[in-house]
């Protein structure tokens, strides 16, 4: 059986549109593990309800024992700061040692918690944290085979960030959108698997705006799932001006 773990950070709707297309067996998988940052996600609550093991990693513990003594702090015996360093494309904070020894030292529990189910995927399903080139070298190191997948609330590469759609109604878009990706080094950069679109009409709100996103979210990361795991999803290079990119090629057939 295929395995899916997903990590929330709040209300966990996709995570919960995920898990009931798996158990009608929509979608050929299983969710083995539902993980969070944060203790008080609802979206834990159903999925203890429906028997699927959760974890908290208590990222925000981590940052403050760091700044409480950053000499002593403990990092993984394969922490390689130039490394990772290197590949890391963007960080939201200035300072980057600080960044990458904190979000390491999380993501080494996280990857513990999320190795004993061996799953094939990961999800991220409105998990408010960056996953550093540390997590993704171990979790998913072939880019030709990703194995990790966010859904973002825009139609990227437009507003990339954490407001996807307030950032679409505030720029007067007339459309906007969701996009379901693979998760590469960079911020909401990766190959894009999925895309949908609804219209902005004049008299929506910025309240409507993010029910439509939504309720198009529910029906596309499924969707997104699903075809990973019936093998329909194949990553594909193009050469433009000299400049490589990974895309995905979906087959019909
Ligand atoms: C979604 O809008 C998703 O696009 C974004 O965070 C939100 C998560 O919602 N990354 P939920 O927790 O799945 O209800």
């Amino acid at each position: 059986m295929n395995k899916v773990a997903i990590l929330i950070s709040g209300t966990g709707s996709n995570a919960a549109k995920i898990c009931e297309s798996c158990l009608k067996n929509e979608i050929n998988a299983k969710v083995v593990c539902v993980g969070s940052d944060n203790i008080e996600a609802r979206g834990l609550e159903y999925a203890k309800k429906n028997n699927i093991h959760t974890f908290v990693i208590d990222y925000k513990k981590i940052i403050s024992n760091y700044n409480s003594n950053s000499d002593k702090f403990k990092l993984p015996a394969d922490f390689d700061y130039e490394n990772i360093n290197k590949k890391l494309m963007f960080c939201p904070v200035k300072d980057r040692e600080k960044y990458l020894k904190t979000r390491v030292s999380a993501e080494n529990e996280l990857l513990e918690q999320i190795m004993e189910f061996e799953p094939d995927l990961l999800v991220l399903a409105g998990f408010m944290r960056t996953l550093t080139p540390y997590f993704i070298d171990r979790f998913s190191p072939d880019p030709d085979n990703p194995k990790i997948m966010n859904i973002h609330p825009a139609l990227l590469p437009s507003f990339p960030g954490t407001d996807g759609y307030g950032d679409t109604f505030d720029y007067g878009c007339k459309v906007g959108g969701c996009t379901v990706h693979f998760v590469d080094y960079g911020t909401d950069t990766g190959p894009i698997i999925l895309q949908k679109s609804f219209e902005i009409l004049p008299g929506d709100s910025i309240e409507n705006v993010r029910k439509k996103g939504i309720e198009l979210e529910w029906q596309t990361y499924p969707l997104a799932v699903k075809l990973y795991f019936d093998k329909k999803i194949k990553i594909i290079e193009s050469l433009k001006k000299g400049v490589k990119r990974k895309k995905v090629q979906i087959s019909l057939d």
